[in-house]
């Protein structure tokens, strides 16, 4: 069914957030988003290169600007994992109500991204420091979503069908 609002995906980095957002647009016909992709075409320069470059907090503006201009937007959108660490980006995705907290173990999420050079925040990162990072945020994701949904031990495909059964779409 075609949305008439957006719906964001929201989590902690390799919790299927991209994968789950293009399997859900391809079985509901409807658009997709990625706002790291977004602000990549924006800064015309890859994320790696944004960060090291001009720094995260240059990268959080961006972010910040994308999520913002996406309010009209109506589309399955894709966030970064950090895109709630800033409190008003935290207010903006309440708002919208249509928001599904991708959660995941993070144990499983570390062996899937493990050390992943294109994303500077876990360059170098012990799992242990990872799983920090990943507590500290967990009550910024919990206080944004609408519905989380634990997708530890589901595919892809199992994520998405469960996403329409509750968002009826
Ligand atoms: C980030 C997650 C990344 C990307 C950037 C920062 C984060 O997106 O936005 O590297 O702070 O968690 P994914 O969650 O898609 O990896």
């Amino acid at each position: 069914m075609p949305i008439n609002e957006s719906l964001y995906l929201i989590g902690f980095m390799g919790a299927g957030k991209t994968s789950v957002g293009r399997a859900l647009a391809l079985k509901t016909g409807n658009p997709v988003m990625d706002l790291d992709d977004r602000v990549e075409e924006e800064a015309n320069m890859s994320i790696r290169d944004i960060f090291e470059q001009y720094g995260e907090s240059y990268f959080r503006e961006l972010e910040s600007k994308i999520l913002r201009d996406s309010i009209h937007k109506k589309a399955i959108i894709t966030t970064g994992g950090g895109v709630v660490l800033n409190r008003e980006n935290r207010e903006f995705l309440q708002k919208t109500k249509r928001v599904i907290f991708l959660k995941c173990d993070p144990e499983v999420t570390f062996s899937r991204i493990g050390d992943d050079p294109l994303r500077p925040l876990i360059k170098n990162k012990t799992a242990k420091e990872i799983g920090e990072m990943y507590k500290e945020r967990l009550p910024y994701y919990m206080e944004c979503a609408a519905l989380s949904i634990d997708t530890t031990h589901l595919s892809i495909d199992e994520i998405a069908k469960e996403i329409q059964k509750e968002m009826n779409l």
